[in-house]
């Protein structure tokens, strides 16, 4: 740099990373085009692996059929490695080894994506291995999924990052006292440990900056999570949103997350469910 300012005293040099970052954080009609194209290829992809998950196998088998799907429907890549967390799994914060075998009875959280023309995806869905959600399992995850709609609702142009934080934050902490986990506020971190979401777009976590506020046109993910080592159960519910005028839209509400549609699918057409 100062042997470039040595030659060229005239020129000034500025930090253009916030300029590029604002630039690159409000995506145009081609770009959430792409991201659209992605996120269907996706829902394809966990359509496979909920047809064919069963208990017994490991997790990088469950994982196949996503990956199959994603080559067969356009040779589109992973945006970044597949979480398949079995179980306990499921609540270690960056589990990528997906090399334990699926039981009975364990939910099976997957976190995975692809891309198109460099836009990605990046989606979470949890489902039951044997097609069927336990009693526990069932509060715990619709418990997740109230944060996941709820934060849905609430996003629009104007908030902030932290205050979305905070909002997620305190939802899930309202959550985990219900679910009998925690009696004070300041616990949940034990049962919670990432941010609720995260700008998406060239990179599965896009550059952003902090404390600007949301505009049209931004993405983010939303994923919230309870993971309980002590139960064996981690939930993560992951949608990608993109703000518009007044609010958002989940580009992938199609990919269905209530239990009820869940276990339906399976029901119908998984063979191994009975
Ligand atoms: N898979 C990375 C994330 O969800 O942020
Ligand atoms: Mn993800
Ligand atoms: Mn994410």
């Amino acid at each position: 740099k100062d042997k470039f300012k040595d030659k060229y005293p005239e020129i000034k040099i500025e930090n253009c990373y916030s300029k590029i970052v604002k630039l690159r954080q409000t995506k145009d009609k081609e770009e959430i085009e792409e991201i659209k194209k992605s996120i269907e290829t996706t829902k394809g992809g966990l359509e496979k692996v909920m047809e064919n998950i069963k208990p017994g196998i490991y997790e990088y088998q469950a994982e196949t059929y996503f990956d199959s799907y994603i080559k067969w429907d356009g040779n589109k890549p992973h945006s970044f490695t597949t979480i398949a967390a079995a179980g306990v799994n499921a609540t270690i914060l960056h589990y990528r080894e997906n090399n334990t075998m699926i039981n009975d009875g364990d939910l099976v959280l997957f976190d995975l994506g692809c891309h198109t023309n460099y836009y990605i995806s990046d989606i979470t869905r949890t489902y039951p291995a044997n097609g069927k959600f336990t009693e526990r399992q069932k509060e715990v995850y619709n418990e997740v999924l109230n944060c996941n709609k709820k934060c849905i609702e609430f996003l629009k142009p104007g908030l902030t990052w932290k205050e979305y934080n905070d909002y997620a934050n305190s939802l899930l902490i309202e959550s985990m006292k219900k679910l009998g986990l925690i009696k004070n506020d300041s616990e949940f971190r034990k049962y919670y440990w990432h941010s609720i979401g995260h700008s998406i777009g060239l990179d599965t976590h896009d550059p952003s900056i902090n404390n600007l506020k949301f505009a049209p046109g931004m993405l983010t993910t939303v994923e919230p999570g309870i993971y309980i080592e002590e139960e064996g159960i981690g939930v993560r519910i992951e949608d990608d949103v993109v703000f518009t005028k007044d609010g958002c839209i989940n580009l992938s509400k199609d990919i269905i997350k209530e239990v009820d549609e869940i276990e339906a699918y399976m029901a119908k057409n998984n063979k191994n469910v009975k």
